[in-house]
C-alpha cells in the first residue's frame, strides 16, 4: 500500500505540484486547502504523514498542528514555512513537528524529509506495538511468546480490545494452535482478570444440557430440574465465558446466545424473567464457520456478530520460528515434572523438529517432547528421541481425525467415513511394509492378511513402484 500524505496548503498551484511530485515518488496525496478541511479529512482517514503549511487562510498552522498533536499524537507532521530557516527549526521542535521544509520548496529536501519522517513514524508505531504486546504477555510465564509477526499482531489486538469496551472475540485456528491459551490471555489482560474465567465445550454436551449449563434453569423446568440452577453466564458475571467449538452449538442455543450478545440478557431454561449479565464472550472453533453458515448449521446473524473481532491463529507449520523456543520450553517443563535433566536439543533433533509438518500443532509438539523426556535419559535430546517419521504427518492428521470422530458426538457437518477408513488402511499398509523392512510376507503377517490380499493393497496404494 502506498503511504498517504495529507497536504495542507491554500495555494492551489502548490497542491497540484506536490500531488504530482509525491505520486511519482510513490505516495498518494489528499489535498486540503484550509485548516478546517484538513481536520475534517483527519476525521475520516488516517494518513501516514501531514505536510502542513503554517500560513493558512482560516486558522493558524500552529493551531492546526496543536490539534493534530493532541488528537493523533503518533501522526508525523512536517511543516512548511517561508520563515527564516533557524526560526523555523526552533518552532518545529517546539511544536513537536517531525521536521520542516522552507518555501520555496526544494524537492530533494522535501522527499528526504518525507522519507525520514515516515520511517521514524513506522519505527515508533512498531515499538509502541511491541510494548503493548509485551504487556499482554507479562506475568504469563507459562506462555512462550511467539516470534511470528502474525502472532505479535494478535497480541497487539488483544491489548487494544481489552482496553476498550467489552467486545466479543472469535478465535479461529486448527486444533492445537493455542486457542485456549489466547482466550486465557485475553481474560487475564482485561479489566475482568479478577472475575471468573469459565469454559464450556459446545461439542461435548447434548442440546438440553448445553442450554441449561449456559443459561441455568428454574426449579421444575424439566424432569431432573429439582432445584434452580445458575448457568455459566450468570456465574461468569463480571468475567469471561469461553465457548469452545462454537461451530457445534445447536441452532436453538445459537438464537439465545445472539440475544445475550446483542442485549446482554437471557432467560433461564423454564424462566420468564430476563436476566442481565456483564460478561465477555470468547468463542473458538477449528471449523470453517462460513461453510457451516452455507450449510444452514450456523446462524448467519450470529456469525457476523461474532466475527467483528476475529483472531486467526496460524498453524505451527507456517510459523517455524516458534518451533524451537516452544520445544525448549517444553523440555524444561517436563524436566521438572519428571525429574529429568535434559540440557539441550541436539542440532539434528532440531532439524527434524523444524522439518516436520505439525498437523497437531503445538499440542503435538508438546506431546512429543513429553514422551521423549519421560522415556529417554539426558542430558541431550537426540534426533532418535523425537523421531517423527516422514509420513507421520498424514498418520498424525489421521489419528487426530479418528480421535475427533470417536471422542465426542460426531460434528453436525458429518465426517468422511470412506476417506478416513481408506486413509487408515493405506497408513497401516505403509506402516507394515516399513516395519517389515520391505519384506512383503512379513508385512502381510503383521496385518494378518494373506500375501495376495496384501499385494493387492500395495498395488492399490501404489506403494513400492
Ligand atoms: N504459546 C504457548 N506457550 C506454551 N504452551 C502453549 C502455547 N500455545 C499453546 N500451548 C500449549 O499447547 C497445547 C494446545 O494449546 P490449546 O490452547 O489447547 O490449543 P487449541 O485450543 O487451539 O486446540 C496446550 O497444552 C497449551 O498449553
Ligand atoms: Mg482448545
Amino acid at each position: 500500500m502506498r503511504p498517504v500524505i495529507l497536504v495542507v496548503d491554500d495555494d492551489v498551484l502548490i497542491l497540484e505540484f506536490l500531488d504530482k511530485t509525491f505520486a511519482e515518488a510513490g505516495y498518494d496525496v489528499r489535498p486540503a486547502p484550509s485548516g478546517k478541511d484538513a481536520l475534517a479529512i483527519l476525521e475520516e482517514i488516517q494518513p501516514d504523514l501531514v505536510l502542513l503549511d503554517l500560513m493558512l487562510p482560516d486558522m493558524s498552522g500552529v493551531q492546526v498542528l496543536g490539534i493534530i498533536k493532541e488528537k493523533y499524537p503518533l501522526l508525523p507532521v512536517v511543516i512548511v514555512t517561508a520563515y527564516r530557516e533557524t526560526d523555523t527549526a526552533v518552532l518545529a521542535m517546539k511544536l513537536s513537528a517531525a521536521d520542516y521544509v522552507n518555501k520555496p520548496i526544494q524537492l530533494d529536501r522535501l522527499l528526504k524529509v518525507t522519507r525520514k519522517a515516515l520511517a521514524e513514524s513506522a519505527l515508533r508505531r512498531e515499538r509502541a506495538k511491541e510494548e503493548r504486546a509485551a504487556g499482554i504477555l507479562a506475568g504469563s510465564d507459562n506462555v512462550v511468546p511467539s516470534r511470528s509477526p502474525v502472532l505479535r499482531d494478535i497480541y497487539d489486538t488483544i491489548a487494544r480490545i481489552t482496553r476498550g469496551h467489552t467486545s466479543t472475540v472469535l478465535i479461529l485456528g486448527e486444533s492445537g494452535v493455542g486457542k485456549d491459551v489466547i482466550a486465557n490471555l485475553i481474560h487475564r489482560s482485561s479489566s475482568r482478570a479478577d472475575g471468573p474465567f469459565l469454559e464450556i465445550n459446545c461439542a461435548s454436551l447434548s442440546e438440553t444440557l448445553l442450554e441449561s449449563e449456559l443459561f441455568g434453569h428454574e426449579k421444575g423446568a424439566f424432569t431432573d430440574a429439582v432445584v434452580q440452577k445458575n448457568g455459566l453466564l450468570e456465574l461468569g458475571d463480571k468475567g469471561t465465558v469461553f465457548l469452545d467449538e462454537i461451530g457445534e452449538m445447536p441452532l436453538q442455543v445459537q438464537v439465545k446466545l445472539l440475544r445475550v450478545l446483542e442485549k446482554t440478557i437471557f432467560r433461564r431454561v423454564g424462566g420468564t424473567r430476563d436476566i442481565q449479565v456483564d460478561v465477555r464472550i470468547i468463542a473458538a472453533t477449528n471449523r470453517n464457520l462460513a461453510e457451516y453458515v452455507k450449510q444452514g448449521l450456523f446462524r448467519e446473524d450470529l456469525f457476523y456478530r461474532l466475527k467483528v473481532v476475529q483472531l486467526n491463529l496460524p498453524p505451527l507449520r507456517s510459523r517455524p520460528e516458534d518451533i524451537l523456543p516452544l520445544a525448549e520450553y517444553f523440555v524444561g517443563l517436563f524436566n521438572e515434572r519428571f525429574g529429568k535433566r535434559f540440557r539441550e536439543i541436539h542440532p539434528e533433533a532440531k532439524e527434524a523438529l523444524l522439518a516436520h509438518h505439525w498437523p497437531g500443532n503445538i499440542r503435538e509438539l508438546k506431546n512429543l517432547i513429553e514422551r521423549a523426556v519421560l522415556l529417554e535419559d539426558g542430558p541431550v535430546l537426540l534426533k532418535d528421541h523425537v523421531l517423527v517419521a516422514p509420513d507421520a504427518a498424514t498418520e498424525q492428521g489421521l489419528a487426530d481425525r479418528i480421535d475427533a470422530a470417536l471422542g465426542r458426538p460426531l460434528p453436525r457437518a458429518g465426517i468422511d467415513l470412506e476417506g478416513i477408513v481408506g486413509e487408515l488402511e493405506e497408513a497401516l499398509v505403509r506402516k507394515a511394509y516399513a516395519d517389515a523392512e520391505g519384506n512383503q510376507s512379513r508385512a502381510a503377517r503383521l496385518l494378518r492378511l494373506n500375501r495376495d490380499k496384501f499385494r493387492y493393497r500395495m498395488r492399490q496404494y501404489k506403494i513400492k513402484e
